[in-house]
């Protein structure tokens, strides 16, 4: 039997434990042009006792941002200022992730630092029900662009960019967010996807953007420092899957071959087919397991035991606990998430969170 403070392989790299911290936007980029601060490097730091880190999501383009205040990886001034972000976790013994996230048509114009000529980009001409938070406040999603056949090349040339620039920054790999309700999960789906071309019209039409992405990601930076997510069954951002478990079985089936460095399930409602995933992925497993109405607690540390996952990907714990492994170590006490703090504002509900020893 496993515990979760036990070593485990990650690709080309060996984590101390297998506790995760989940990615969390926390929309606190204010350096220049959509850059790391040196408060988001304390973040980070305090938390360099996780197995490993997955950032907060970061848009690989100007259009791929969804929110206010997000961090990019396209520049080379934030290439820079991610430095100092992977130096902190690596001073303290940790490994940090860059969690790519392109938020295609869950996005809006007027958050991206451009003449307001930058449109969001989708599948297919289908707007998603709901709000973006843009800096003059809410406003309904718009439709977004279809991508062409170049539009698409160049998605794809964007996350490879950023994916070597994140290696540049210092970051141990990258993970793909193709989960809740973004631009992978977006072609993924059958309500957002209305493609009648290679890229929809069929799992295997649909699953494609998915694949061509992580595997020109693995070309540029290697398959062994390469994470993707998914959240089969996850509706949230207006998506919906009518053959979900077909779809996963398929990129599963796709994805085995390559090598990633793991599979990080953000588990839906039907978290039953996260068995049958276990099963049929070859490679390493992360799982945040479904958990309607609350958060992750320490009892996910037993679906270790169990052998249902390798590693599990703690969110809001984390956020509210900078030394979570050795809370969950000694048992507790645990700090409380305050989720008027997620988003926005300063070290308040960010870095000021008690360790044990303070
Ligand atoms: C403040 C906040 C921001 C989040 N941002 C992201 C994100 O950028 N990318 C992502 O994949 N998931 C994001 N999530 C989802 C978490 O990674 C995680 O799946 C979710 O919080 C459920 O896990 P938990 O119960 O451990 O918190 C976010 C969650 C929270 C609470």
């Amino acid at each position: 039997m496993s515990t979760a403070f036990e070593p485990i392989r990650v690709g080309r790299f060996t984590a101390r434990n297998r506790v995760v911290m989940a990615p969390m936007t926390r929309s606190r980029a204010y350096g220049d042009g959509a850059s790391p601060t040196a408060l988001m490097a304390t973040y980070y730091g305090q938390r360099a006792g996780a197995g490993l880190i997955v950032t907060e999501g970061i848009q690989p383009s100007a259009v791929g941002q969804g929110y206010v205040t997000t961090p990019g990886l396209h520049s080379a001034e934030q290439v820079a200022a991610w430095r100092q972000v992977t130096a902190a976790v690596h001073e303290r013994g940790g490994l940090i992730f860059a969690q790519l996230m392109h938020t295609g048509r869950i996005g809006h114009p007027d958050l991206y630092a451009t003449d307001g000529t930058l449109v969001p980009v989708g599948a297919s001409a289908v707007r998603a029900a709901g709000q973006a938070y843009t800096p003059q406040g809410p406003r309904d999603f718009v439709t977004p662009e279809p991508l062409d056949a170049a539009g698409i090349a160049r998605t794809i040339a964007d996350y490879t960019a950023a994916a070597s620039n994140a290696i540049a920054a210092g970051f141990d790999g990258v993970e793909l967010h193709g989960a809740n309700g973004y631009l992978l999960h977006q072609f993924l789906s059958t309500n957002a996807n209305q493609r009648d071309d290679e890229w929809g019209a069929t799992v295997s039409g649909r699953i494609r953007l998915t694949v061509e992405v992580a595997r020109s990601v693995a070309t540029a930076i290697g398959a062994d420092r390469l994470g993707l997510r998914i959240s089969p069954s996850n509706p949230f951002n207006d998506i919906v899957e009518d053959d979900h478990r077909a779809t996963y079985r398929a990129l599963v089936d796709e994805l085995n071959p390559l090598g990633l460095a793991y599979l990080h399930i953000g588990e839906g409602p039907d978290a039953e087919f996260t068995a049958e995933l276990r099963a049929r992925w070859t490679g390493t497993l992360i799982l945040n397991p479904y958990t309607p109405e609350a958060f992750t607690g320490p009892e996910a540390l037993k679906l270790i035991e169990t052998g249902a996952t390798d590693l599990v990907s703690y969110g809001a714990l984390f956020l509210a606990n900078p030394d979570l492994v050795e809370r969950l170590r000694a048992g507790g006490p645990f700090n409380t998430p305050d989720y008027t703090k997620a988003y926005g504002g300063d070290h308040e509900g960010y870095t000021d969170y008690p360790a044990l020893a303070e």
